[in-house]
């Protein structure tokens, strides 16, 4: 693999009128575990966050708020900043489609689009929904027993009649089939990619993409009664943070096209259909790849202030460890299908793969070489089949990480190293090294060396996903910083006779104790 091969990953931007809640947290750490994967893997990663600051929904909150809209957003932008910082985040940017650089680029895109003919004026007549901030036809919408219309969403919508400026979608459905066709992993997983080709081969309509009826947004270049369709604005934050409209930068040339943009299942339309389509429509080249993941219940139910089970991050990081939640969003779900999230299935996972699995296992390995290695990297001697076959296993693992994570199957990565760390668990107890303390110490100190190699291993490879954890364990190892990215798998084992630290536990257990009510409901 050529060492600084860029790559570039996305977070949808989030609408500022939410609170942030464990549905962003999730998409944002699953984000986060491939951006810090592919720096220790040796890439030049560029991974960005950020708000979706425009559109009606936002400007009814801030009303409703009764403040300034922006305002408003400098306000609840924050929010979502803390939630990166809260969640251990490493993104490298953050960007708010309110700042300037957006406004130009958004407004460089338009012009580009009308330069090519891809934009006309006209006059719209549909449904709009706010709260999805999308247009739908007729034929998509339920009228429930309450008579109101409801797309999909179970969002209501509204009939619009105005002046707006149309994108010639319609006119890009055959050579968005043909891209798709070509590029058979633009859109993950694949039965999500299925619902899109069935989507656009139904036929597509001209898109809106301007409104006149308020004024939040971009304002069109040259008519600025109209603003764009906060759809177009929020989508082009990708390309404004990759230096667009200055495609001759270093930054764009790098980085553009994404590698991924990372979505919820609800906005895969906006990214899959739309987005190639303005994209290409521009002379721009498409994102390499969106992967819509599934969508979170919580104890059963959907996520909603007024059902009050609506779980601020800062509250499971408070009660779990910001890595325990980490892991078990990754590990809980095959990442695409819906899950629940339950206190005790969180539990569960804490302390059966956490404590147990992995923290026993160092803390076992580690005392004892502590106690009977005086506290020094025991020197190994010839190793047996045994020792032989658990570090080849071992070593295994970065190649199958990387086919894993490469298609955003986190659970099954995770799934081979918890395999590993109960291999090794079982080669403990095999080879009892606290009976080789007292009977063949030569043969107790390599069982012990082994032990810790994969030890170390183990610590580097967890790193993208409990990376504070992780970075506790290499300490323990006496790892030095510089010695922690994927390219120390294959260097030097451990190198013998190194003073060690204290061992101290990595994952606590639960306790459950009258807990169950605290974590899981309420809000
Ligand atoms: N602003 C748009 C996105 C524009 S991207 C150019 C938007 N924002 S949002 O605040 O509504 O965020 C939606 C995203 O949050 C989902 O696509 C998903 O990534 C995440 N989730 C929100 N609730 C979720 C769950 N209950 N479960 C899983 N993910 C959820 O849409």
């Amino acid at each position: 693999m050529t060492g600084a091969t860029p790559y570039y990953i996305t977070t949808p931007i989030y609408y500022v009128n939410d609170a942030p809640h464990i549905g962003h947290a999730y998409t944002t750490i699953a984000c986060d575990v491939l951006a810090r994967f592919m720096r220790l893997d040796g890439r030049r990663v560029k991974f960005l966050t950020g708000t979706d600051e425009h559109g009606q929904k936002v400007a009814k909150s801030a009303r409703d708020a009764g403040i300034d809209p922006q305002e408003f957003c400098d306000r609840v932008a924050q929010n979502f900043r803390d939630m990166t910082k809260l969640m251990n985040i490493s993104n490298d940017d953050f960007i708010r489609t309110t700042e300037e650089r957006h406004i130009r680029a958004s407004q460089a895109i338009w012009q580009e689009l009308v330069k090519r003919g891809e934009i006309y004026l006209g006059r719209f007549a549909g449904w709009y929904s706010v709260r999805d901030e999308a247009f739908y036809e007729e034929n998509e919408l339920a009228t429930g027993p309450d008579g109101v219309k409801r797309a999909p969403s179970g969002a209501e919508v509204e009939w619009v009649e105005e002046e707006n400026y149309f994108f010639r979608l319609s006119a890009w459905q055959d050579r968005l089939l043909a891209f798709y066709d070509a590029n058979p992993d633009f859109v993950a997983p694949k039965s999500r990619r299925n619902e899109v080709v069935s989507f656009v081969r139904s036929g597509l309509r001209d898109l809106s993409v301007s409104r006149t009826s308020f004024s939040w947004g971009i304002p069109v270049p040259g008519d600025p009664k109209h603003v764009m369709y906060v759809w177009l604005d929020a989508l082009t934050n990708y390309l404004t943070a990759a230096g667009y409209p200055d495609v001759e930068s270093e930054e764009y040339s790098t980085f553009w096209p994404a590698d991924l943009h990372m979505v919820g299942k609800d906005i895969l339309r906006f990214h899959a259909v739309y987005w190639p389509a303005f994209l290409m429509a521009a002379g721009l080249t498409p994102p390499r790849r969106v992967f819509a993941h599934g969508w979170w219940t919580v104890e059963g139910e959907k996520m909603s202030k007024s059902l009050g089970n609506f779980i601020p991050p800062a509250k499971l990081v408070d009660e779990y460890g910001v890595d325990a939640v980490r892991y078990f969003v990754l590990r809980e779900l095959p990442f695409g299908s819906d899950g629940d999230f339950s206190h005790h299935a969180v539990v569960s996972r804490i302390n059966s793969d956490l404590a147990n699995d992995l923290g026993n296992l160092a803390q076992r390995v580690l005392s004892m070489i502590n106690k009977n290695c005086a506290a020094a990297v025991p020197e190994p001697g010839a190793l047996t089949a045994a020792d032989e076959m658990l570090l080849a296993a071992t070593r295994a693992l970065l190649p199958r990480l990387r086919a894993d994570f490469a298609e955003q199957s986190f659970h099954r990565g995770l799934e081979a190293i918890w395999e590993i760390v109960a291999d090794a668990n079982r080669y403990v107890d095999e080879q009892a090294p606290w009976a080789l303390a007292k009977t063949d110490r030569a043969r107790m100190a390599t069982a012990l060396y082994v032990l810790a190699e994969i030890i170390r291993q183990i610590g580097i490879l967890v790193q993208p996903v409990v990376p504070a954890a992780a970075a506790r364990l290499l300490d323990q190892l006496a790892i030095p910083e510089n010695a922690r990215d994927f390219a120390a798998l294959a260097g030097a084992p451990l190198k013998a006779a190194v003073a060690l630290p204290k061992p101290q536990g990595i994952f606590p257990r639960y306790i459950v104790e009258g807990a169950a009510e605290k974590a899981g409901k309420g809000g």
